[in-house]
């Protein structure tokens, strides 16, 4: 019986009707197997900006770092998008909270599922065996550096940095991943034109002697970005900087079909969000049809991170049910589908072994 904290943040766009499936989700688990969670929600985002005039209020953040992990929804307003002065800006709100709670791992999954391999852009062919995990660091980089437009207008700078210590702990993560997995380490940079990426290389050579069981490949970003869609399957722990790290999870995510079933965990020392990697798709916004699977997957790293690995394999299980029986949102199959508030019906239901006979 375990009893955790969980700080809730809706978002915007999706974010609230798919994190709505999550919580489903958890409640049939803290009933089904004896546990006790409790959400706090709170307001980021273009949510919180319309609420509080600020992306991220004081106040979520107190209540983040009382929490033992934070669900977390999606970010994102295309009224910010296209304005280039607007003064705040929703993912402010997600920037500072990772920077708020040192969250500088970013985990990024992706599995594939055998009953939608039909809807990947790769051949089937390319598609076996594929089984990777990126590890996006998320504190540091050209996201944080220095960033000024000079008086006259006419130039911008984004300034790249990172230290030692902060390359250190993210390949530490990495490594260790590695080792329960298929021993297999690959450090995607720019090391042939980056200062940065060749501090990088450095710090994980010398962090390759600690780990001996495992073997450290170096691969240039755009090889990356080519490798990532002709032979996925060669990968199994990519080791990555922020920026790169968020285009190549999103190239990733295509993999498996359909971006709305990829989940992260974003870890630090002092407690850990969970989101899915979409972002808030408007266009679907209080439609019920945005896939819940991503959030509801992250849920499940969630309750990995609470160390409730039989109930996180179990909510897993319940996403694969769904999925091999048809029981997908309309990015799967816009023509049958079932509603994001059904789908997490079903799979709580499924959690919670109150499936019985046929479903529909
Ligand atoms: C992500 C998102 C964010 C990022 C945005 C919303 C700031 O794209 O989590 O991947 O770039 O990190
Ligand atoms: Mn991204």
């Amino acid at each position: 019986n375990m009893k955790k904290n969980i700080a809730v943040i809706l978002g915007d766009g999706i974010g609230p009707e798919v994190t709505q499936q999550s919580i489903k989700v958890l409640n049939a688990v803290a009933e089904y197997y004896g546990h006790d969670f409790n959400y706090k929600f709170c307001l980021m985002g273009a949510d919180a900006i319309d609420k509080t005039g600020n992306p991220l209020p004081d106040e979520t953040i107190e209540v983040c770092l009382e929490s033992d992990a934070i669900l977390f929804g999606a970010i994102g307003d295309p009224k910010y998008d296209n304005d280039p002065n607007a003064k705040v800006r929703p993912e402010q709100g997600l920037l500072k909270i990772r920077k708020v709670l040192q969250l500088y791992g970013n985990i990024r999954p992706t599995t594939i599922y055998p009953s939608l391999q039909h809807l990947s852009p790769l051949n089937p062919k390319h598609l076996e065996d594929v089984d990777l995990v990126i590890y996006r660091e998320l504190t540091g980089g050209i996201y944080f550096g220095k960033k000024e437009t000079s008086a006259d207008g006419n130039s911008a700078t984004d300034t790249c940095t990172y230290s030692v210590e902060e390359i250190e702990r993210i390949a530490h993560l990495a490594f260790k991943a590695a080792q329960i997995r298929r021993k297999k380490l690959t450090l995607i940079d720019k090391a042939n034109v980056l200062e940065t990426s060749r501090l990088w290389r450095k710090v994980v050579q010398g962090l390759a002697i600690q780990y001996t069981d495992v073997t450290v490949d170096y691969m240039f970003v755009d090889n990356a970005a080519m490798q990532m869609i002709l032979n996925p399957k060669q990968f199994d722990v990519i080791l990555t900087e922020n920026m790169f790290g968020d285009i190549i999870s999103d190239e990733a995510s295509v993999l498996n079909g359909s971006l709305g079933l990829a989940p992260s965990a974003s870890v630090g020392n002092i407690t850990a969000l969970f989101e899915p990697i979409h972002g808030s798709y408007p266009q679907a916004a209080g439609k019920d049809i945005a896939n819940p699977i991503g959030c509801i997957l992250s849920a499940a790293m969630m309750l990995d991170y609470f160390g409730l690995h039989k109930e996180a394999n179990k909510v897993r299980a319940a996403v694969s049910w769904t999925l091999d029986n048809k029981f997908v949102t309309k990015d799967i199959d816009p023509i049958n589908f079932y509603f994001t508030s059904t789908l997490g019906e079903l799979i709580a239901d499924y959690v919670g072994n109150k499936i019985v006979g046929e479903v529909n």
